[in-house]
């Protein structure tokens, strides 16, 4: 009987719960339920017929093959000539006009758009994948891949996609040496050791994510340019990820450093209108394209955060753009200017001064002194990728320049792959913000950066992706989604945030109704709720914004030069930007979008203490007063995290074990780190304020003991910098080979969970053992990947034990055993209830 009852429940284990890395992302294509793939079977023709050799149109080929293989469990023929029997017909409109009139609609395709039609002739059916480019080709295939793996219908199909617009690229902030700058997936997939990496298969298949989602660029050295990427000697390396990215329809860029005819150029200045300088660009330019004939162009970033720019001898952004984009010009290629200008070393003294206004204030004046083949490149906000930020008043200055938008994939300051934080949502907001450009138009950013609304030849969207070489690409899961949301809303911005994640989560995890629920309702509430913990109401993420922009900081933003202030004192908080009061930042928009900024009655909550500095007792437009919505906020986001991991734990033996085991750690460790944003934020400004919390939570934590008051055996108790790092401002750590703390516990008897929060720091691997009167509990080592060597917020750790029965009196001793320069850190210990 229960052999019998073992046999049924394999047998209604869902498919496909084989152990996954994550590094096929969302192009699995795992088994179709039987019934679902028979339908596609019977729909599907036998033979693929590819005409054309080029290598985007043979990776459509092998995609389409090895799509069915694993979904359908078919392998289809793959012919060179239209058969009489039905086929898949891939090729561009053109090849198909030629071999076969009967299956060519009348029509034209535009850009890297596609056609997938199914097309009756003869009595034969065929389906039809057309684009007018090869690009379009492979697009269109993986359409229909799409499509099958989705559960849609391909039985009549007429579907014409066009893309937004015609750049979709992603940047890479990659260093020669293999390490990423702003990358939490590991090292990087292009180089090592000052070369492209021996084995680049990583490289084509992350060419082949780019393509499912029509991304056709990528640049692949770090904007922080090493100006090595132009030396003659190191042109191999670029040809070789050139080669592999090739297939996928995927151009390579470089980013460049302004210096370079100095630096490596042998010439004695970089100014860009000496004779010399713009000989040096042309014949650099002739050289690379000479190797790689399809490169797609240069991306600078001059006069920013230390690197040298047209500035330092005395010309404009325009001149510096104009002499490299004239040298790619004659090879069709482009030049990315980037508009993140600003000055670092700023007088926060100065009230008139405001770093957010830098980008309009450098490029309004040489509106329409740029080439046409320059691009200026501009972030989402007016600083730089917060958690908050209006849409940039550049995209609604710009006429007569084309522009492109820089969102950020890699979650810098958006929890590092630590967190799970969907940000399609907070694109789509600043896509889609009107910012009243023309009169008598809408003009959405999306619009202005696709060069719609002034007519501009060319624009579109780039993402600053920095994948790694992790299984995970991004060193978890569930920020894959932001790759795919970025691809697929740099095709079409008009998908909502929920169709991209549907669809995102069916392909990835598979389409489980509840897993399916659980992952949409927990991606799309989750940039919200990690703004509430990390920096509400436009105040920006109050992380450490000159270290580690991880952990949390409050006034690490405040009284330097780097402009990020959110000025909080005892009265009050916030920039005060508005034209009348302030620094004149809201004065930068439109008119009808600065009026709304410009007093404190118009602007949106969400961005009240970006635009404007007001008491704390300043009333939201819900009623709360502002300190209360602070406190509030952060109580909420860390239930909400606490509820994520909850709900994931639901989804056992519904996803493989593995991704699940992965997603699981990470919700839990978010969970606990969110505590710490909780209480340092709430403490912060409880001690600034002075005001109360409504609901008396800050310092009243229920069943927590400190570190600092156990009996201590050999730790030291210290301060923690900064102090709201660490509950009660204190930790201890253990200065000596092993230490001990003692804990008593004094409440009622039952069963208890017990939390030990501890310290996680990355120099080495602390071990802790537990024991409740002398019995061993739990033991682990500190081994965690943090992006920190100190005790504070970012290397804060938990583990939580449970289910230990507790009594009055029971002794909790934690031996703490530190190893390299890790000092088995502890923050203090908190005993609940077992739920
Ligand atoms: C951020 C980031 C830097 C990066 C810069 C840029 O400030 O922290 O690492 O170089 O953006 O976009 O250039």
């Amino acid at each position: 009987m229960l052999r019998r009852l073992v046999l049924v429940l394999v047998l209604m284990a869902p498919i496909g719960l084989r152990a996954e890395s994550g590094l096929d992302a969302w192009l699995r294509y795992a088994p179709l339920e039987e019934p679902v793939a028979r339908r596609y079977r019977d729909a599907l023709p036998a033979v693929v017929v590819t005409l054309g050799t080029e290598a985007p149109v043979q990776s459509a080929k092998s995609e389409l093959l090895r799509g069915i293989r694993g979904m359908l469990n078919r392998n289809l023929r793959a012919a060179a000539r239209i058969p009489s029997e039905p086929a898949i017909v891939i090729g561009t409109l053109a090849q198909i006009r030629q071999a076969a009139p009967q299956l060519a609609a009348a029509g034209n395709i535009e850009g890297d758009g596609f056609w997938l039609r199914t097309v009756r002739s003869n009595g034969v059916r065929s389906i039809v994948i057309a684009g007018d480019t090869d690009r379009g080709v492979l697009y269109g295939t993986f359409a229909l891949l799409r499509k099958i793996a989705l559960g849609e219908s391909i039985n009549d199909l007429e579907q014409k996609e066009m893309p937004y617009s015609p750049i979709r690229w992603v940047n890479h902030w990659e260093n020669l040496d293999g390490s990423i700058e702003r990358g939490y997936g590991g090292r990087s997939i292009f180089w090592e050791n000052g070369k492209a990496r021996e084995d680049l298969s990583r490289v084509s298949d992350y060419g082949r994510l780019l393509a499912s989602l029509g991304i056709n660029g990528t640049s692949i050295n770090n904007v922080n340019a090493d100006a090595r990427v132009l030396s003659s000697e190191f042109l191999p390396q670029i040809v070789r990820v050139a080669d592999a990215l090739r297939p996928w329809g995927v151009k390579v860029a470089l980013s460049v450093d302004f210096g370079s005819p100095r630096t490596v150029g042998g010439l004695t200045t970089f100014d860009p209108l000496d004779p010399g300088v713009i000989a040096y660009w042309k014949n650099k330019a002739d050289e690379i394209y000479r190797a790689v004939p399809d490169l797609g162009g240069f991306v600078l970033k001059a006069d920013s955060e230390g690197r040298v720019g047209p500035s330092a001898v005395g010309r404009t952004h325009a001149d510096a753009a104009n002499v490299v984009a004239r040298a790619l010009k004659p090879h069709g290629g482009v030049f990315f200017y980037r508009g993140f200008v600003y000055d670092n070393r700023m007088d926060w003294r100065n009230p008139k001064n405001d770093r957010a206004r830098a980008a309009d204030d450098n490029f309004r004046n040489l509106d329409g002194k740029f080439d046409d083949n320059v691009f200026i490149q501009i972030k989402n906000g007016p600083i730089d990728y917060q958690v908050r930020e209006p849409a940039s008043p550049l995209f609604g200055t710009l006429e007569k320049t084309n522009q492109v938008i820089e969102l950020q994939i890699t979650q810098e300051y958006m929890g590092q792959g630590r967190h799970t934080v969907f940000l399609v949502p907070m694109w789509k907001e600043v896509l889609d913000f009107d910012m009243r450009a023309r009169p008598g138009m809408t003009t959405p950013v999306k619009a202005l950066v696709a060069g719609k609304v002034f007519g501009r030849p060319s624009g579109g969207m780039i993402g600053v992706s920095n994948v790694g070489l992790d299984e995970s690409w991004f060193g978890n899961h569930m920020s894959q989604a932001n790759l795919y949301g970025f691809g697929r809303l740099a095709w079409n911005p008009d998908l909502s945030s929920k169709q991209i994640i549907d669809e995102w989560t069916r392909l990835t995890f598979g389409d489980d109704p509840k897993v399916v629920e659980t992952v949409t309702s927990m991606q799309l509430s989750s940039w919200r709720t990690y703004e509430n913990y990390t920096g509400p109401l436009g105040l920006q993420t109050l992380t450490d914004i000159t270290g580690n922009h991880y952990g949390l900081a409050v006034e690490a933003s405040e009284r330097n030069g780097w402009g990020q202030w959110h000025f909080a004192d005892e009265k009050g908080v916030g920039m005060e930007r508005s034209v009348a009061r302030g620094t004149g930042f809201a004065g930068q928009y439109r008119p009808d979008v600065a009026k709304v900024y410009e007093s404190v009655e118009t602007t949106p909550d969400d961005l009240l203490l970006f635009f404007h500095h007001v008491p704390y007792t300043q009333k939201l437009r819900s009623g709360k007063t502002v300190i209360q919505y602070i406190y509030d906020s952060h109580y909420e986001g860390a239930e909400t995290v606490a509820k994520y991991a909850n709900d994931w734990r639901a989804l056992k033996g519904r996803i493989d074990d593995r991704r699940f085991a992965e997603v699981l750690a990470q919700l839990q460790y978010q969970a606990g780190q969110a505590i710490v944003w909780r209480d340092g934020v709430a403490t912060y400004f409880f001690k600034m304020s002075g005001i109360a919390d409504a609901k008396n939570r800050i310092g009243n934590y229920p069943g927590r003991l400190e570190a600092e008051s156990a009996a201590l055996k050999d730790y030291a108790v210290r301060a923690v910098t900064p102090p709201e790092g660490a509950s009660g401002e204190k930790a201890i750590d253990c200065p000596v080979a092993r230490c001990e703390a003692t804990f008593k516990y004094s409440g009622e008897s039952g069963w208890r969970d017990v939390t030990v929060r501890y310290f996680d720091v990355n120099s080495g691997a602390a071990k802790y053992r537990v024991s409740v009167n002398g019995q061993l509990v739990a033991e682990w080592t500190a081994t965690d990947r943090v992006p920190t060597r100190r005790i504070d917020s970012a290397s804060s750790a938990r583990h939580i034990i449970e289910g230990i029965q507790l009594r009055a009196g029971d002794e909790i001793l934690i031996e703490g055993i530190p190893e390299g320069s890790e000092t088995a850190g502890l923050d203090y210990i908190e005993i609940v209830p077992t739920p």
